[in-house]
């Protein structure tokens, strides 16, 4: 019996010295100290000892088991260490690695020059104002001294959804609105920034979609040098402080006097090249005196107030800028195009 238990003791010790992980220690474990392992087998054989030589036995055993049971836990020691050494070197960060690069968006260039305009009118005390693209033809013509009939319509060919309806062909309709909505008091100073809509075919320097940015100033005493001023403002923030600008006579129905307003060549400074069109000039908007009706229209007493309004397209100005020769390239979400327009 003896001998049997030295048998087993070395042959448990030899499992666990082999065992590879904490599993087949564990069954080791198992194996010689469960109740149904090979050292209780033996201790059922006790019965048939001596009385001496049953509690020599009984030590024997109780040595045996706790050899194993050492062992066993020297064992398990250094597997738990080796795992954990394992999970380290798995998980280690090699810092000197170069990252992913991050792709950055930026803004859309109709965008940034939207916000750049918007910026400069919001530092000179202008409010920012919004209106439908879903229109009503008496904002978009009636309100501004364009009754129905009249020939001006036709410069701005519509999309109508019903005979009273259309998506807005400029965003002067806004004005309207507000001063309507100011009940004929006190004054206005506001930009509208909005996209519009015509009935064109999309070229190089036409689309069917565009966007806008109208202005309004409405006050007591206003002047066409109060015009005129701001506008020189605007062209030389935009163009250049060298930039110079021209006002040429034009007509709109809801302007009084009405001009077109041109700014000299920022490519050429004025002496003519391809961008001018060598005439040293170029058109960036159109503006003019609100016209009384507009004003009576809205409820403002035009004996008393006046005003000045202004429309451009940040498309132009956007393209004028920038040396964009195509309108299409603002619409067509090309990022080869878009990413030239990142900031430093
Ligand atoms: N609404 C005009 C257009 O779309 C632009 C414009 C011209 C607006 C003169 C104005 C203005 O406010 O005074 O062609």
């Amino acid at each position: 019996m003896k001998e049997r238990l030295q048998e087993l003791q070395q042959e448990a010790i030899v499992k666990i010295e082999s065992a590879n992980d904490l599993k087949e220690l564990n069954d080791v474990r198992v194996a010689y100290l469960g109740k149904k392992g090979p050292i209780t087998e033996v201790l059922r054989g006790m019965g048939k000892l001596s009385a001496e030589e049953r509690p020599v036995m009984g030590a024997l055993a109780n040595e045996v088991r706790e050899a194993i049971a050492s062992s066993l836990e020297a064992k398990q020691a250094l597997l738990e260490e080796a795992e954990v050494e394992r999970k380290l070197a798995s998980e280690t960060i090699d810092v000197t690695l170069p990252g992913r690069p991050v792709k950055v968006g930026n803004h859309h260039p109709l965008t940034a020059v939207i916000e750049e305009i918007e910026d400069l009118f919001l530092r000179m005390g202008y409010c920012i104002a919004e209106g439908p693209e879903v229109e009503k033809d008496y904002y978009n013509f009636e309100a501004l001294n364009l009754p129905k009939g009249h020939p001006a319509r036709d410069m701005q060919d519509s999309f109508y959804i019903t005979e009273e309806i259309l998506l807005r062909t400029h965003t002067s309709p806004v004005q309207a609105r507000t001063m309507e909505k100011n009940q004929g008091k006190g004054p206005i100073k506001i930009i509208c920034p909005g996209k519009v809509y015509r009935r064109d075919n999309d070229d190089a320097t036409h689309s069917h979609q565009f966007t806008q940015i109208e202005g309004l100033v409405i006050d007591e005493n206003i002047r066409m040098s109060d015009l005129k001023g701001t506008l020189e403002v605007f062209a030389k923030k935009m163009f250049g402080e060298e930039r110079e600008i021209r006002l040429r006579p034009s007509f709109f129905p809801f302007t009084e006097p009405s001009v077109e307003v041109d700014v000299s060549c920022h490519k050429c400074g004025g002496h003519g090249c391809n961008v001018c069109k060598g005439t040293g000039w170029i058109e960036i908007l159109g503006a003019g005196m609100v016209h009384p009706n507009v004003l009576e229209m809205a409820g403002y007493d035009s004996k008393k107030y006046q005003g000045f309004a202004f429309g451009m397209g940040p498309e132009r100005i956007a393209m004028l800028k920038y040396g964009v020769d195509d309108i299409r390239h603002f619409y067509t979400n090309d990022v080869r195009f878009l990413q030239q327009f990142k900031r430093a």
